[in-house]
């Protein structure tokens, strides 16, 4: 298999985002999240000054639970594609990343 194995896709809840961390050559921060049968991925890093977007581990959404959100600037980016709504960097979007599952595994593909 082709691609750096992330976990099994039982261990990603619907619509409760996950933060990933891969150390090596290339380190990459990401956010796993699945939704509606669909498994995305997006670097955990902001349009505008590239930190991460959460404080505490795994806590991605906004309160209503549809966004994603900048813990920090309480900027909104729209799950299903990472476009930033509203916020300092609005009209820009976090770097999707692809993602496939395979064999029940969820693989970031090279
Ligand atoms: S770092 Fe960009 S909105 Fe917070």
């Amino acid at each position: 298999m082709s691609g750096r194995i992330l976990c099994s896709l039982d261990e990603l809840a619907e619509g409760e985002p996950r933060g990933f961390s891969l150390a090596g050559e290339l380190p990459l921060e990401l956010i796993l999240l699945r939704r509606g049968g669909q498994v995305l991925a997006y670097r955990n890093r902001c349009p505008h000054t590239g930190i991460n977007l959460e404080w505490l581990p795994d806590q991605f959404l906004d309160h209503s639970g549809r966004y994603l959100q900048c813990a920090t600037h309480g900027a909104l980016f729209r799950p299903e594609d990472g476009y930033c709504l509203r916020g300092p960097c609005a009209g820009y979007a976090l770097e999707a990343l692809p993602v496939v599952v395979k064999e029940g595994q969820v693989v970031l593909e090279e």
